[in-house]
């Protein structure tokens, strides 16, 4: 059988820091409010790094983390909603970037939970085909599509990217669980261009150029979708959850965390959680989580953990995976 391992990670984030004091200056906000209802310190606030060169700089790190030169690399796949152009797609910008010549590159949406959905797309291809390797990339500039004064939303959401590389190997990623909620979609948007041309002009239904979110209905969902995602790769893989070492999930909100620990009777120290110190970077966060885990030496050969996300589409899903670098 062929298994997928992560064989190194990487990442970026801007260097501006953005504390909840910083954003009461430019919001109706305080650092009382966003602390206790979200468990967000601070974030990183792009100065000028894009899309592409926040995934480019996680990428070359990812990939000095395997030991692995850019030509080895069959397959780039980089999970945005926050593209900085519609074509080309910001994998083909990071191959050109990186020499990454022999790679097939394409981008997808899924929202905060667009690392897991790249993850599994790349492990499906590298299964079925004779490609070997690929960037798994995460990266996002929110706040180009933030509206910044609407309190509820700007204080909640950081810029940055996170990468792995994935390979073909002995153990590794043993299942994936990924699911959408199309009909519920409705409860976090952001809307793009509307179709206007010399014949028509037509509003798009979601017509503004930010997100928009129900907090309460998508703490609702965060929290199911966690719990949800979290017992059926404990099915699928036939683990115990006390040999799970760590729960890797979106970094949304602390207390979403808290609810879904109680809610699946386990520790909150099981969840590895950094959100404090760069809020909710969407697609980038659990990529963003990892490689800080990977540095920090706290993941060892067969260690067994889940990644797990949720967000817009409505999108969830988890990977369960030994780790085997
Ligand atoms: N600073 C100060 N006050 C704020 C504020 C801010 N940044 N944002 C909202 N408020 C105020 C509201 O105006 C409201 O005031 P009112 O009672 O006078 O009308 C009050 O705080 C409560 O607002 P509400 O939106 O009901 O708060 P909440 O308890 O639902 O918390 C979230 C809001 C966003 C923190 C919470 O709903 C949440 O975490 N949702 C999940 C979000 C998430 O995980 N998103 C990830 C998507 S992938």
């Amino acid at each position: 059988m062929i298994n997928i391992k992560v064989t190194g990670t990487g990442s970026y984030l801007p260097k501006n820091v953005i504390t909840n004091d910083d954003l009461s200056k430019v919001v109706d906000t305080n650092d009382e409010w966003i602390k206790t209802r979200t468990g967000i310190k601070e974030r990183r606030i792009s100065q000028g790094e894009d899309t592409i060169t926040m995934a480019t700089n996680a990428a070359k790190e990812a990939l000095k983390d395997s030991n692995l030169d850019s030509k080895d690399i069959d397959l780039i796949i980089v999970a945005t909603l926050t593209p900085d152009n519609f074509m080309p797609s910001t994998a083909c910008s990071v191959q050109n970037n990186i020499g990454a010549l022999n790679a097939m590159c394409f981008d997808i949406s899924a929202a905060c939970s667009g690392f897991i959905y790249g993850l599994e797309v790349a492990s499906s291809l590298l299964k079925s085909s004779n490609r070997k390797r690929a960037l798994v990339i995460g990266a996002e500039t929110l706040s180009k599509i933030l509206n910044w004064e609407d309190r509820g939303t700007c204080v909640l959401f950081g810029d940055g990217a996170g990468a792995c590389v994935i390979e073909k190997g002995d153990k590794g990623i043993e299942a994936f669980h990924t699911h959408s909620i199309g009909e519920k979609g409705d409860n976090l948007t952001c809307g793009a261009y509307d179709v206007q041309n010399p014949y028509v002009s037509i509003k798009n239904e979601v017509n503004e150029k930010y997100i928009k979110m129900n907090g309460r209905e998508i703490f609702k969902f965060a929290v199911k979708s966690i719990s949800d995602t979290v017992g059926e790769l404990i099915k699928k893989t036939s683990w115990e959850l006390d040999d799970v070492k760590y729960i890797v999930p979106h970094q949304a909100n602390v207390r979403v965390i808290d609810y879904t620990a109680k809610k699946l009777n386990i520790d909150n120290d099981k969840f590895y959680t950094n959100l404090d110190k760069y809020g909710n970077t969407s697609a980038a966060s659990i990529a963003i989580a990892l490689d800080e885990m990977n540095k920090k030496k706290l993941l060892n050969k067969g260690d067994k953990i889940i990644l797990v996300g949720f967000g817009g589409g409505l999108t969830y899903g988890g990977a369960a995976l030994c780790w085997n670098v």
